[in-house]
C-alpha cells in the first residue's frame, strides 16, 4: 500500500461551516452557517456573483483556508488539512516549467514515494485519458493553454484522489477549446468515478457538468440553492430541458 488510491466513496459532508475574512479593519462574512451533502460520485457545480465565497469555500475544502466555526466530513471523518484524498485544479496549470509532461504529471506521485515505473505507469494513464499521449516528453512552453490545463488534470488525477476539487478550471481558454473541455471533463469523470466540486461563472458549464448546482447568493442573508440537473447524458446544450434550465439560473441572477 503506497498511501494513494485510499479507498472511499468520496462524500463530502459539510456542518455549519462559516468564514469571515478581516479587510481595513472591517469584517467580511464570507461563508455564513453552510450546509452541504456532496454524494459520493457526485458533480457539483458552485455558481454564484463574483465575490460570494465559491473559492473561499473550495480553499476550506481542499484544506487550503481554516475555517471560523463549523465542520467539513470526507467520508465521515472529520477534515484536516490537505489529504491526498482530494487533489485542486485552478484556473491556470501551474506546471513546472523544466519538467516534462509526463515527469509533471508524475511528480505528485514520486514525491509520495511511489516508485518511478510505477508512477509513470499511472501518469501514462492519465496523460492518455486527457487525450495527450504524444505529447508526453514536450516541456510546457511547447503547449497550447488547452493542452496545459489537460495536464493539469492529468496531474490532479494521478495521485487518485477521491475528489476533484476545480476552480474555474476552463476559465481562462478560449470559446471553442473550452466546449472540447467540458466534453473530456464529463467523459473524465464518468471514467474515473470521483467526487467533483466545480467552481464556474458559467452556467451553462454547470448545467452541462453537474448532478447539482449549488447557487451562493450575493446577499449573505439569503439561503444559498441546489438545484438538481436530471438530463442524461451526454447532454445536449439546445435541447429545451436544457435551455429551461439555463433559463431558469438565469433568471435567478436577474440575467434573461
Ligand atoms: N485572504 C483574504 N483576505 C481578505 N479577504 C478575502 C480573502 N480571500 C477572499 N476574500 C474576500 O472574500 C470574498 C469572497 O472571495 P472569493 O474569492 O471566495 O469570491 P469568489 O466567489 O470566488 O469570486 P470570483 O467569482 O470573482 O472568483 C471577497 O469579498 C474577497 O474580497
Ligand atoms: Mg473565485
Amino acid at each position: 500500500m503506497d498511501g494513494i488510491g485510499t479507498i472511499g466513496r468520496g462524500e463530502v459532508t459539510v456542518r455549519d461551516l462559516s468564514k469571515s475574512f478581516t479587510l481595513n479593519g472591517r469584517r467580511l462574512d464570507v461563508l455564513r452557517n453552510l450546509h452541504l451533502d456532496v454524494r459520493g460520485g457526485e458533480a457539483l457545480a458552485i455558481v454564484g456573483p463574483s465575490g460570494c465565497g465559491k473559492t473561499t469555500l473550495l480553499r476550506v475544502l481542499a484544506g487550503l483556508e481554516r475555517p471560523d466555526s463549523g465542520q467539513v466530513r470526507i467520508d465521515g471523518q472529520s477534515m484536516e488539512g490537505v489529504g491526498t484524498d482530494r487533489s485542486v485544479i485552478f484556473q491556470e496549470a501551474r506546471l513546472l516549467p523544466w519538467l516534462t509532461v509526463l515527469r509533471n504529471v508524475a511528480f505528485g506521485l514520486e514525491v509520495r514515494g511511489v516508485t518511478r515505473a510505477e508512477a509513470d505507469r499511472r501518469a501514462r494513464h492519465c496523460i492518455r485519458l486527457v487525450g495527450l499521449a504524444e505529447f508526453e516528453a514536450a516541456y510546457p512552453r511547447q503547449l497550447s493553454g488547452g493542452m496545459a490545463q489537460r495536464v493539469g488534470i492529468a496531474r490532479a488525477l494521478a495521485v487518485r484522489p477521491r475528489i476533484l476539487l476545480l476552480d474555474e478550471p476552463l476559465g481562462a481558454l478560449d470559446a471553442m477549446t473550452k466546449l472540447t473541455m467540458q466534453e473530456e471533463l464529463a467523459r473524465i469523470w464518468r471514467e474515473e468515478k470521483v467526487t467533483m466540486i466545480l467552481v464556474t461563472h458559467d452556467l451553462e458549464e454547470a448545467i452541462y457538468l453537474a448532478d447539482r448546482v449549488l447557487v451562493l447568493p450575493k446577499d449573505r442573508g439569503d439561503v444559498p440553492q441546489l438545484i438538481e440537473i436530471d438530463l442524461p447524458h451526454p447532454r445536449d446544450r439546445s435541447a429545451p430541458p436544457f435551455v429551461a434550465l439555463r433559463r431558469r439560473l438565469m433568471a435567478g441572477f436577474g440575467l434573461h
